[in-house]
């Protein structure tokens, strides 16, 4: 195959993050500009090659697109080729993928996405993967675009809820997302000041909590307590928002913020008020930073396509993009390691992890 004969597929799957357009606009500009490929954006994730639904890609159709959240592509949760209610329809994207003449695929997604990618390889499709995800948990990578973008939603919210709470004399518990890693709540809580930041990787001591905010209620007389969605007491579990049985993720947490806000106010004189940022960590501009390593990511899932290093996924090691085999990445999560100099530094700042004595 010639290079300028290459027709490469793009397509994003799994939730949304920003930055995501900054991918597609990295690989197609780039592969235009360097190997002068076709490219064809996929629409709506799998769900757009089981459905037939693609589009041409240009230089025209990606500009302007490098600051916009979301993804012009459009994604898809649940699609998934290999079990289509429970059917697999694999050789019928297949004859679609024949019809397209694509050679190849970028996708861009987190580990559900890059297993179901991977699985194209064999089939004659090989793939690129591109990682996203605003919880900054795939494997092998330093981080994921979208999660700085998060990160500053975190800390802008723990801004405004500091003036709020002071003159209030509150305790306020803001709830982020995450998912089982608690690096949006770590880093989201420094960045903005939280007294208090509880994640997964180390379950709280509820009476902790309560000590800590006993004694700011005597000293400083307000709270900010920053807690990751799947944040759990020593002796309790992670709760569950809701059980989606066709999603690869099935189980969406959420609602930790409302539980330890009902629990404290148990023990507490100040009033006690919970915030749930939700999709807002996930929606809108994605920081410059996110544009900037969304950009090199797309750029350098081009150059894999053109040099034929398929089954492997972008990542950055160091400062500098690297890849790795996808059947590293597939189903597997990184959470904040046991050790990680962040926590060393919350501590020492005397931020409480909520962790026993
Ligand atoms: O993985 C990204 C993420 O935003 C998680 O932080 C969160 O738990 C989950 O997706 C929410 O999923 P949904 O958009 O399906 O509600």
């Amino acid at each position: 195959m010639s290079s300028s004969s290459l027709h490469v597929g793009i397509l994003t799957g799994g939730g949304d993050c920003p930055g995501l357009n900054a991918v597609i606009r990295g690989v197609t500009n780039s592969l235009i500009k360097t190997v002068g490929a076709r490219v064809t954006g996929i629409e709506r994730g799998f769900m757009g090659m089981i459905e037939r639904r693609s589009r041409p890609l240009d230089s025209e159709a990606v500009a302007g697109i490098l600051n916009q959240g979301g993804t012009i592509l459009g994604t898809h949760n649940f699609a998934n080729p290999f079990s289509c209610n429970g059917v697999d329809v694999s050789d019928k994207v297949m004859e679609y993928v024949r019809e397209l003449g694509l050679d190849a695929l970028v996708a861009i997604g987190g580990d559900g996405t890059m297993s179901i990618a991977n699985r194209f390889t064999p089939l004659g499709l090989p793939v690129v993967g591109v990682p996203k995800t605003i919880d900054n948990d795939l494997m092998h990578t330093e981080r994921t675009f979208g999660f700085d973008s998060a990160v500053a939603i975190v800390a802008e919210a723990l801004a405004r809820l500091e003036t709020t709470a002071r003159s209030h004399g509150r305790v306020m518990v803001l709830e982020t997302m995450g998912r089982y890693a608690g690096w949006i709540a770590l880093e989201g809580g420094l960045a903005g000041g939280a007294d208090v930041i509880l994640i997964p990787e180390k379950p709280y001591d509820l009476n902790e909590v309560i000590r800590v905010c006993k004694e700011r209620e005597k000293k400083q007389g307000y709270t900010l307590i920053c807690i990751a969605e799947g944040a759990r007491p020593i002796d309790g579990g992670m709760v569950v928002a809701k059980h989606l049985e066709n999603s690869p993720d099935p189980i969406r947490l959420g609602g930790v913020g409302n539980v330890l806000r009902q629990q404290l106010e148990q023990h507490l004189e100040s009033e006690v008020r919970t915030t749930q940022l939700g999709h807002v960590q996930r929606g809108g501009t994605p920081t410059p930073y996110d544009r900037v390593l969304a950009t090199r990511f797309g750029w350098y899932a081009a150059k894999m396509v053109a040099n034929g290093e398929f089954g492997r996924m972008v990542v950055l090691k160091g400062d500098e993009c690297a890849s790795v085999p996808i059947e590293d990445v597939a189903n597997r999560t990184r959470n904040v390691p046991e050790n990680h100099s962040l926590l060393d530094v919350a501590t020492s700042l005397g931020v409480s992890l909520g962790l026993p004595a």
